[in-house]
């Protein structure tokens, strides 16, 4: 075949493949439904589930700095990361922090918690401040799917703004005036089966108004 012919057959078979691409991508009809693919992280939301119960494994630190550093990846208010972490490890922390709190029993078998604080130094100034809880209950719930990502169990257990839980732990954990624990998180390998609660109730929500 000479050379020329051998370029038009290759123009030909080019301006074909333009023109069935073309027809198939411009025809709404023919388009398949959006599908919703259920990504890990989504599998990780939905099974995720308090963990109060848990294992004499210990943590390691390489771990503990992978839920800190997806706590830190959370969204913020003006992007002003007021949040401040106290890993607590010691035994006779935890211990003491189960005795006082019914609610909190589970922290005598955690092999560690963190304490996610706000500090009103990095806060926001005026009517935005109170945003800091929004922004650490996101670090939160960051640090609660991390660890139930890599196979540990947690709880969060509520601080703030319960006044007698901001003094105890801000006393024990010796916090300066301007950082304000917010919620204590307990972490370890979960002992026994958890089963994730299913919430959804298409009723809860509304489209454009709530009528
Ligand atoms: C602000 C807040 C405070 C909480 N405080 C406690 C607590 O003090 N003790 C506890 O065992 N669980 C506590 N929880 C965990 C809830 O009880 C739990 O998230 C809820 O029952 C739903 O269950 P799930 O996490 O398994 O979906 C708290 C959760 C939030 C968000």
């Amino acid at each position: 075949m000479k050379n020329s012919s051998f370029i038009l057959v290759l123009l030909g078979a080019a301006v074909l493949f333009i023109a069935f691409r073309w027809a198939y991508s411009s025809d709404s009809s023919k388009e398949e439904p959006e599908k919703v693919t259920c990504s890990s992280t989504i599998e990780d939301i939905m099974t995720r589930t308090s963990v109060r119960s848990y294992s004499d494994k210990k943590v390691a630190k390489e771990t503990v700095d992978t839920l800190l550093r997806a706590a830190m990846a959370a969204p913020t208010a003006m992007n002003k990361q007021p949040w401040r972490f106290v890993v607590i490890e010691k035994r006779e922390l935890l211990d003491s922090i189960a005795a006082k709190f019914k609610s909190m029993t589970m922290a005598a078998k955690a092999p560690l918690a963190v304490v996610m604080c706000g500090d009103m130094i990095a806060a926001i100034e005026g009517e935005g401040r109170e945003y800091w809880v929004q922004d650490v209950s996101a670090a939160s719930e960051n640090l609660l799917l991390a660890a139930h990502a890599v196979g540990l169990g947690a709880v969060w257990c509520g601080i703030y703004p319960i006044a007698e839980r901001v003094n105890y732990f801000s006393k024990m954990l010796e916090l300066s005036d301007n950082i304000v624990p917010m919620a204590c998180i307990c972490i370890g390998y979960p002992e026994g089966i958890n089963q994730p609660k299913d919430k959804w109730k298409p009723e809860y929500v509304h489209y454009n108004s709530w009528q």
